[in-house]
């Protein structure tokens, strides 16, 4: 067991520096190429919410408002987990905070694996903060970091960020495809139950783009876990990414091609987590790409609809154009919300979805 931090030998240090920086520049590059998102797969597209003729009530009655994590919420957004510890992550980030902090949406952090063996790596977070002291930040570790670490180290990255909730993020289809991934996630759960209870804040889990089933989501009833994003299929793949990051040729290429669909549909997940009887929050991301999947999501009785890839493209062109598309994506669900004449997010989980 690693109390805090995960040694590496002063040898090593410069090549897992290198190789960690030259990932995640991979994946936001290789995100945003439109063949590494399993669009039209997530499943919103053949649902519909039913229209309403008679709203009864003014497009200016629409709330967004909401309850999440024990907080009063202006809106039921957060901006997914992208990125941390990295050079051009920096600045993607303060843009992040700056745009959420602005918007009232929830933002997570990117995975703070970096901090576990380069303590330096925490100092981009009193930066994001001075830039806007009042985002509501989550920060982000996964299962297999998880597993390696103590309490004490958990705290630490949440005492870094000053986080309102930590995430748990579930990758085993990326690990296992990753050429230098660490797909070990023996323990997982029993790790998960200790940490989330004995965390003073909340704790989500999430998957990263393939999904929960309803043993998996079973699983997690309680463990003490507050919240859990079933990020389904239909957006980010991270088969695919990786596999645009292996040789060409290679076994890892090879399998990545084969799993390039795997995964279980975003509202496939969250129509399954609907009839059951969970005992924590069930939040919705995974190929939501506009205010309208956003309604669905809601209506299929999501809590909190993350959005990440849309972000990112919008975040690099500029902190207005992220603005822009949050925005956006508030104003389409207050539109889907006030055609089926619900006031209310509430209101909009009790609402019908046709097929
Ligand atoms: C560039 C990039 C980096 C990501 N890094 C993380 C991460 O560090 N931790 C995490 O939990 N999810 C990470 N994700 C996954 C997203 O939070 C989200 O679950 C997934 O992309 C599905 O949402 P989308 O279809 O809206 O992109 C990342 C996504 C992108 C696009």
């Amino acid at each position: 067991m690693i109390a805090g931090t995960v040694q590496v030998s002063s040898d090593q240090a410069p090549l897992v520096d290198r190789q960690f920086e030259s990932r995640k520049a991979d994946h936001i590059r290789l995100s945003l190429d439109e063949s590494n998102q399993s669009l039209g797969l997530s499943g919103f597209d053949q649902i519909q919410l039913i229209h309403n003729a008679f709203p009864e009530m003014d497009l200016a009655d629409v709330s967004l408002s909401t309850r999440s994590l024990g907080l009063d919420l202006p809106t039921p957004f957060l901006l997914s987990s992208m990125t941390a510890g990295h050079a051009e992550g920096v600045d993607l980030n303060r843009r992040f905070a700056k745009g959420a902090a602005q918007r009232g949406w929830l933002m997570g952090v990117g995975s703070q694996r970096k901090e576990l063996f380069d303590p330096e790596a925490a100092k981009e977070w009193a930066d994001v903060r001075k830039s806007a002291p009042n985002v509501r930040l989550l920060g982000n570790i996964g299962l297999s970091q998880l597993i390696q670490i103590d309490l004490d180290g958990v705290k630490a990255l949440v005492d870094s960020l000053e986080a309102v909730g930590m995430i748990v993020h579930l990758n085993p289809l990326q690990e296992a495809l990753q050429p230098e991934g660490t797909p070990q996630f023996r323990n997982g759960l029993h790790k998960l139950e200790q940490i989330s209870k004995a965390l003073s804040i909340p704790v989500i889990v999430k998957e990263t783009g393939c999904g929960l089933s309803e043993d998996s989501l079973v699983a997690l009833k309680n463990t003490g876990v507050t919240a859990v994003d079933v990020s389904g299929l239909g957006g980010t793949h991270w088969g695919r990414i990786e596999g645009g990051r292996s040789v060409e040729g290679s076994r890892h290429r090879r399998a990545a091609n084969v799993f390039r669909n795997w995964g279980i549909p975003t509202v496939v997940s969250l129509s399954v987590a609907r009839d059951l009887d969970l005992d924590y929050e069930v939040w919705g991301s995974g190929g939501v790409r506009s205010g309208l999947d956003a309604a669905k999501a809601l209506a299929l009785g999501a809590r909190i609809v993350g959005v990440a890839q849309p972000m990112l493209k919008a975040a690099l062109e500029s902190e207005e154009a992220l603005v822009t598309v949050m925005e956006d994506f508030e104003f389409e669900l207050k539109v889907a919300m006030f055609c089926t004449g619900s006031k209310s997010v509430t209101e909009l989980a009790n609402v019908k979805v046709g097929l």
